[in-house]
């Protein structure tokens, strides 16, 4: 076990982490100044530590998990690239930084021209007619889709009550569809990997309010009928609601507003220059296509003579979904993140991840199944069932990575596929490291052949051992034992 100690137990009486000049006006207690009831009857139990014990706490806490920055991370569907340093550059820019959101907008012309611009590019790269930088997550961009979705559908008078989602989906899209009130209706896929039609033709019927696929989709497969696809649904009246979390693979290649889709969401995230987890603040823009314009979120940047403004003026809103207009700071940094590559550069990002996907899907399927063994777009999914008369399970494989320096890919998700391990590189990935990750895979999976006790007990060379994952996230255990 680790034998790093809290900060409560590093904390000594009397050590302080900060210097004031000498007070030189008359001193007050807290109880002179503020009111009762706001004072803590007890003392609170703070750590006292000077400051550089202080940060070195945290430099070596922050040493002790495993980021983008620290080695490669190739969780499939999160598109977790290395984050270019300039973008944080220009995050941290005064004027940006420090610019306070109910500043006039005479005096944050530069800010909302930036957002103007920005809508205009992911409206350019998705295909969309408007495009709202509020919804601050993936999923919060759905939610705001399907809203505007709903609205759109009760404008017309239609009582539409069923969303349609693929086998494939993630879990986000059922739960989103529930959240705003509808029945979800299961689609299933077939055995190339993609939308089964037949499935999808029973399943259409005039209560269909939208269907919502991710293109390529979580396994990893370019939806080859989409064209088809958007007829049928639009043929029953329904919408099509793209998930943009695998936008990093079609990039300046194809646009899902060309495909038929009529709303979209982005992660930011993800493709455009921020960087991803740890629950750090996200950006899901949506685009629509013109005949829901009129249903999205106020405000929206416009220009007026000349003039950025933020426009209230939309009878038919859903409202407001976030606070102000969305992160801007993510928004920043993908705006710097677009300027920076041009049309060409983002076309190649996506060529690139594309490339660096089925190179090392090349690699690995010599060890492990491909079930579906077809050239992939960004990233595929394998199957570890094979193992299983081993005695191993993918869950063994994700954990015996960590002992060689690498965050596991995605396990256990899409869920029909039997064991599954969902692999994205990423293109800002060499050839060096998709080698060095395939022969450590291959050598896991020799282990575990021969060996398995020591793939079934890793990681051994991390902080913490194997824990039980379902209590470690439910009851986090955040004090030092010996
Ligand atoms: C396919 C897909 N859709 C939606 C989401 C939700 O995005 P977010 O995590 O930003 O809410 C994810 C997140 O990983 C995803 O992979």
């Amino acid at each position: 076990m680790n034998s790093a100690k809290t900060i409560f137990e590093k904390s000594k009486p009397g050590h302080i982490a900060y210097s004031l000049p000498k007070i030189d006006v008359e001193a007050k207690s807290a109880d002179e100044i503020l009111p009762k009831h706001l004072l803590a009857d007890s003392d609170v139990n703070l750590p006292e530590l000077s400051e550089g014990e202080v940060v070195r706490h945290f430099t070596e806490l922050s040493t002790k998990s495993h980021g983008v920055d620290s080695g490669f991370y190739p969780l499939g569907s999160c598109t977790m690239k290395y984050n270019v340093k300039v973008n944080e550059d220009i995050a941290q820019i005064s004027n940006f930084a420090n610019l306070h959101p109910h500043m006039p907008e005479g005096a944050s012309q530069g800010a909302l021209e930036l957002q103007y611009n920005l809508q205009q590019q992911l409206a350019e790269i998705t295909g969309m007619d408007a495009i709202t930088l509020q919804p601050v997550a993936g999923a919060h961009g759905e939610l705001t889709g399907i809203m505007l979705i709903d609205a759109y559908h009760k404008n017309k008078g239609n009582n539409k009550k069923t969303i349609l989602v693929p086998d494939s989906a993630h879990g986000t899209n059922p739960a989103t569809a529930s959240m705003v009130g509808y029945d979800v209706v299961q689609v299933s896929s077939n055995e190339r990997g993609l939308v089964d039609i037949n499935s999808l033709k029973e399943a259409l019927n005039d209560d269909v309010a939208a269907l919502m696929l991710t293109n390529p989709n979580t396994l990893g497969l370019f939806e080859e009928d989409i064209l088809e696809i958007a007829e049928l649904v639009h043929e029953v009246g329904g919408l099509l609601y793209y998930d943009g979390a695998n936008t990093n693979a079609i990039m300046g290649i194809s646009r899902p507003g060309d495909m038929g889709f009529d709303v979209v969401h982005l992660n930011l995230h993800k493709t455009f220059g921020t960087p991803h987890g740890g629950g750090g603040p996200g950006s899901g823009p949506v685009g629509v296509k013109e005949e829901l314009v009129e249903f999205m979120p106020t405000p929206t940047v416009i220009k007026e003579n000349g003039q950025f403004k933020l426009d209230y003026n939309r009878p038919k809103t859903i409202g407001k979904v976030h606070s102000f207009y969305g992160n801007f700071g993510v928004n920043l940094r993908a705006y710097s993140y677009i300027l920076a590559l041009g049309g060409e550069g983002l076309k190649q990002v996506s060529e690139d991840a594309v490339l660096n996907a089925n190179y090392l899907m090349e690699r690995l399927k010599k060890h492990f199944t491909l079930p579906f063994d077809r050239v992939c777009m960004h990233e595929f999914v394998l199957s570890g069932k094979d193992l299983k008369d081993y005695g191993v399970k993918t869950l063994d494989i994700a954990k015996g990575l960590l002992d060689y320096g690498y965050h596991p890919p995605t396990v256990y998700f899409p869920l029909i596929v039997e064991e599954a391990l969902m692999v994205e590189p990423t293109e800002t990935e060499s050839k060096q490291t998709l080698d060095n990750f395939a022969d450590a895979m291959g050598e896991l999976v020799e282990i575990s052949k021969n060996n398995n006790e020591q793939v079934l007990t890793a990681p051994h060379t991390t902080v913490v051992g194997r824990l039980d994952e379902a209590s470690a996230a439910r009851k986090p255990v955040v004090v030092h034992e010996e």
